[in-house]
């Protein structure tokens, strides 16, 4: 990689084009935001402190930091050439992570506004790159485990710990923080502020189109968070852009949960159990080129293009989650070694010796596989295997679906049809059920549910967590549905025990 992109890549170096900060900044204004002074953490070449130094007559103090050198000559440059005098600026080269911040928040007289556009770049990409020079000292790295431990996550951004320290320092002040950043990070860095109390007087998300303004594909937007230590507010106005007037939704925190649409979730609620688990995701297998075939001429081929001879009773039909959102049938298979999680993988040498010697061919990847569910587990183990996989009729739905498409899966030639990991599913017994459930999860009540904990933004918007969430019955009470046939459906999939008909291996 060349070194300036991955210089680009290891900062999360995107520049806020001085248009864009002018909107910011004038939009904050009409907000009647008055700061006596800005802070910029990780100004750049100082997009923000220019606009916020044109915009706001208030100011007295503008403090903007960077960690690179080069960007910080380029701000001073810029703000030298201002007409500011009645404003003490200063830009400074420093690392967040080593900043005395304490010294600095001294230095501003409140009301204070922290603005800008932190770094877009999480921790695993630094890590896939080889790079820790952004956490260089051993203080920083520690501060980055400190989240993960705080977080229980492994990948997080590194915007979204530098603005929970931005709450926690404005907390016992007042303040507004205003900032451009990914949607997903918005809404970790609402939760941690509503969790901790930290005092939102208001809240506000504008969406941004960061492919236009910076050329990136994500979902991006300005958050703003105005604190006031004796102020509470579980509510959050989004906006569609930067320009509108009317909210089209409103997020909220609710029984110790962001909801994405405070309206429908206050109105459903009741439908929510956390006691009901009949949701599962699919099998996780990995090595796919040798573990999923594709059909030619009749024959097996796998991902190599070899001609694949296993026992036919440990194939079984493969959708995908690009399936589900395309509604296709199955075009692959999947080769089960087991039919649950730990099931001892030996004995496919006595029942399937084709299929066991076809593994041991490929034993040195399948070895390899590098996911901690496959450490300590029988040799060539698949992860999210049960008697529900088994079942020979499901209502799917893939994780990174944008849209509530819930989709019935028939069985193909008498087989059950297995999901991949992108994917959930409901196990049921028959045709009959699988339309009942349908019906259930396409009713309004449902639906309405669904889209009050479902962010289409995230990478992933259906979860079993969500799905697991409604309780179907009060559904179907809702609803006026057949209450025996939903108690069977719930009953089976509840079952630890084997309910459905388990394959002869
Ligand atoms: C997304 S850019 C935005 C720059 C500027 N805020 C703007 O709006 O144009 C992120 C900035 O964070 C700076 N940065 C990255 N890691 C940093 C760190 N640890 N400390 C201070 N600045 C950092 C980068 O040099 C880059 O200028």
């Amino acid at each position: 990689m060349p070194k300036r992109s991955r210089r680009i890549i290891e900062f999360g170096d995107f520049q806020t084009p001085l248009e864009l900060a002018r909107d910011v900044c004038s939009a904050l204004y009409r907000f009647e935001i008055q700061p006596a002074s800005i802070l910029e953490p990780t100004c750049g070449t100082g997009a923000f402190v220019q606009a916020a130094l044109e915009t706001f007559p208030t100011l007295q103090v503008a403090i903007g930091y960077d960690v690179n050198d080069v960007y910080v000559q380029q701000a001073r440059q810029r703000v030298s050439s201002l007409d500011v005098k009645d404003v003490n600026v200063s830009i400074r080269q420093g690392n967040f992570f080593e900043i005395d911040w304490t010294q600095v928040l001294a230095e501003l007289p409140d009301p204070i506004l922290i603005v800008g556009n932190p770094p877009w770049v999480t921790n695993a990409k630094l890590g896939s790159i080889g790079e820790t020079s952004n956490v260089p000292q051993k203080a920083n790295v520690d501060q980055l485990r400190g989240i993960e431990a705080i977080t229980g996550r492994s990948n997080f951004d590194i915007s979204e710990w530098m603005l929970r320290q931005n709450l926690q320092w404005l907390a016992p002040r007042s303040g507004t923080l205003a900032v451009l950043c990914k949607t997903t990070v918005a809404r970790k860095v609402l939760k941690y502020a509503w969790k901790e109390n930290l005092g939102i007087q208001e809240a506000k998300i504008f969406r941004v189109d960061a492919l236009h303004y910076f050329g990136a594909a994500v979902d991006a937007c300005l958050l703003v968070i105005r604190l006031h230590p004796s102020s509470t507010t579980a509510e959050c106005h989004v906006f569609p852009s930067l320009q509108s007037k009317h909210p089209e939704t409103v997020w909220g925190w609710r029984d110790r949960r962001v909801v994405s649409n405070t309206h429908a979730y206050d109105r459903w609620k009741h439908l929510i159990s956390d006691e009901f688990q009949g949701w599962r995701s699919g099998i996780k297998h990995d090595a796919a080129n040798v573990l999923e075939l594709v059909q030619i001429n009749g024959r097996f081929v796998n991902g190599f293009g070899i001609e694949v001879d296993v026992e036919e009773s440990v194939v079984f039909p493969l959708l995908k989650g690009s399936d589900l959102i395309s509604q296709s049938v199955p075009h692959r298979w999947l080769i089960v070694p087991q039919k649950a999680v730990g099931e001892d993988t030996r004995r496919l040498q006595q029942h399937f010796p084709k299929t066991w010697q076809y593994l041991l061919q490929y034993a040195s990847l399948l070895d390899r596989r590098k996911s901690a569910v496959y450490r300590g587990r029988p040799r060539f183990a698949i992860f999210g295997v049960g008697a529900y996989s088994f079942a020979p009729w499901k209502v799917g739905i893939a994780g990174f679906s944008k849209q509530l498409q819930f989709v019935p899966i028939a069985p193909v030639d008498r087989k059950p049809v297995m999901l991949d990991d992108t994917s959930y599913f409901f196990p049921c017994a028959s045709q009959e059920e699988s339309t009942v459930l349908l019906r259930l999860l396409h009713s309004l009540p449902a639906q309405e549910l669904f889209s009050a904990l479902i962010f289409w933004d995230a990478k992933r918007p259906i979860t079993a967590n969500v799905l697991n969430s409604l309780d179907l019955l009060a559904v179907a009470r809702e609803v006026g549905n057949d209450l025996d046939s939903i108690h069977l459906l719930l009953q089976r999939a509840r079952s630890k025990s084997h309910s459905f008909q388990l394959p002869l291996f």
